[in-house]
């Protein structure tokens, strides 16, 4: 194991029983997340990247291998971890605010500072005017904001992110973004983050997984060796992107091609 990882993902596996039958969902994937590092996994749809995270956050458990954070076994949930999940989880009974403001509350953040925390970050994410609303209030943009805002709002050292800008335009996921790198350089946070779009993998990352089709394995891991800080509105048109980009989509539209092929032969 690496000293400096904070995570590292040994020889995990992990299947599920369905409709009678053993499905292998991730096999024998293995690498090692370091201090302050954004670490980005993208793989097509159903490669098992939504289990990965549920494993590193103690939610499920491998099938075999493990996986450890801080040098630990994760053997139960542990609550030092954030987690960004792929669908919000607000409280429908609570405000935007509370809803912001209850990772600090669990975490006994004094109400001031919580209070002051809350407001900061719903200014940064842009609901600045809706901290009273109520979850069926909010559009899916928004409510996505909000799910992203009170896992930042507590500072978790570690923050693991499920395709957080899914269902958010073009122009407020490049905002998000934006904030998302001022944030992490600004705390130095350790960032995993999952996203089908290898644009976004690219723009934002020290670092990019590229997982294999079903069942998800590591196809190779690649470094981003592109100047900080970095503009997300103008960083895709630059050649030095583009030198970056374009081996990592020919490996990824490879795993995303043969799926469709296996899918569309009923396999
Ligand atoms: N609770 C579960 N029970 C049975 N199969 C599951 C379960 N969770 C995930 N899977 C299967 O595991 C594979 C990986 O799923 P997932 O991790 O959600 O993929 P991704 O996030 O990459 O789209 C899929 O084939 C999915 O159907
Ligand atoms: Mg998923």
């Amino acid at each position: 194991m690496n000293e400096q990882a904070v995570i590292a993902v040994e020889h995990v596996e992990r299947e599920f029983s369905s409709r009678g039958q053993q499905v292998l969902a991730v096999d024998d994937v293995s690498f090692d997340v370091e201090s302050g590092e954004f670490f980005t996994i993208v793989g097509p749809s159903g490669c098992g990247k939504s289990t990965l995270l549920n494993m590193m956050v103690g939610l499920l458990q491998p099938t075999s291998g493990r996986i450890l954070y801080k040098g630990d076994a994760v053997r139960g949930v542990t609550g030092e971890i954030g987690y960004v999940t792929q669908e919000d989880n607000l409280f429908p009974w609570r405000t935007l605010r509370k809803n912001v403001e209850f990772g600090m509350e669990v975490r006994g953040v004094a109400t001031d500072e919580r209070e002051e925390r809350a407001e900061a970050i719903i200014k940064r994410v842009g609901l600045d005017g809706f901290q009273d609303r109520f979850r069926h209030e909010l559009s899916g943009g928004m409510r996505a904001r909000v799910n992203i805002a009170r896992t930042l709002a507590w500072r978790p050292d570690v923050i693991l992110m499920d395709e957080p800008f899914g269902p958010l335009d073009v122009q407020t996921r490049l905002q998000l973004q934006t904030l998302l790198l001022d944030l992490w350089r600004e705390d130095r946070a350790t960032v995993i983050f999952i996203t089908h779009d290898l644009n976004e993998a690219v723009t934002l990352s020290d670092r990019v997984l590229v997982m294999t089709r079903h069942p998800g394995t590591v196809k190779m891991v690649y470094d981003v060796d592109l100047e900080r800080p970095r503009d997300v509105f103008s960083i895709p048109t630059t050649d030095t992107f583009r030198e970056v980009f374009d081996p990592l989509w020919d490996e990824l539209q490879t795993e995303m091609r043969e799926d469709a092929e296996e899918d569309s032969i009923g396999l």
